[in-house]
């Protein structure tokens, strides 16, 4: 469904991302994982239409690169970015309808709201709370939340478990796998490396800025480098 080919991301003289090429086949949970500074989030964030990149990104056979982001976001592209980002004095409901905002069609929005609530009940109990008084593990479901609003068909999650309590870690990984199975495919960016391969079909290592090694997420679980280096 989406291909990475190539890619490099420079900000002035840094260069963040070395050459990338990843493969993401639709209705798979493809992980990105690699410690801060590897160049995870510049590489989902160049998908994204966010920053600048060399290279190709093609989205079912098409070269999205340098696209504007509300045109890959209506192609079926959507990014819940690292460290939730959503508008702290609007309810949760209105972060959920933010997420929407390139659609006109009333009910199929009001259909989705429903879906999502029924994703995260936590969402719904909470529904006309103030964003910013959620807990860090509820925005986090609201920041994943709203992300699905646009009904995309692959889902990038920027290190959705930053800073969660085990518990809630556990919710939001089994909340990922279900989106799987209601068909939408996921590039899932994490530095906890444990939960996100254990998930995954596929898996990349990035050290800064090139993929070092990649495999099947039990591959990789098993694998004596990965261990040492991210398994602790
Ligand atoms: N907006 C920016 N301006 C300058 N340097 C940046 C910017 N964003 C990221 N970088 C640098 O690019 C490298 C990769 O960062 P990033 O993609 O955020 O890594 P990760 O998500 O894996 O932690 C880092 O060296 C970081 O400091
Ligand atoms: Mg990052």
């Amino acid at each position: 469904m989406l291909k990475i080919e190539n890619l490099h991301v420079y900000y002035g003289g840094i260069h963040a991302v070395k050459g990338v090429s990843l493969s993401i086949p639709k209705g798979h949970i493809v992980t990105l994982i690699g410690a801060n500074g590897a160049g995870k989030s510049s590489t989902v964030r160049t998908v994204a239409g966010l920053e600048r990149g060399k290279g190709s990104i093609l989205y079912k056979d098409k070269n999205i690169l340098g696209r504007p982001t509300e045109e890959i976001v209506r192609n079926g592209i959507a990014l819940s970015p690292e460290g939730r980002r959503i508008l702290p004095h609007l309810s949760v409901e209105e972060n959920l309808r933010l997420g929407a905002y390139i659609r006109n069609d009333k009910a199929g929005i009001a259909e989705d709201l429903e879906w999502v609530f029924s994703l995260f009940p936590r969402l719904k109990e909470r529904a006309w709370q103030a964003g910013g008084t959620l807990s860090g593990g509820e925005q986090q479901m609201l920041a994943v939340g709203r992300a699905m609003m646009s009904r995309p068909e692959l889902l990038m999650l920027d290190e959705p478990s930053l800073g969660l309590a085990p518990l809630l870690v556990k919710e939001i990984f089994s909340i990922i796998t279900k989106i799987r199975s209601l068909g939408t495919t996921i590039l899932l960016i994490e530095q906890n490396a444990f939960a996100a391969l254990s998930i995954a079909n596929y898996a990349y290592i990035l050290e800064t800025g090139s993929v070092v090694l990649e495999g099947s997420g039990q591959e990789l679980l098993h694998n004596p480098q990965v261990k040492a280096a991210y398994l602790g």
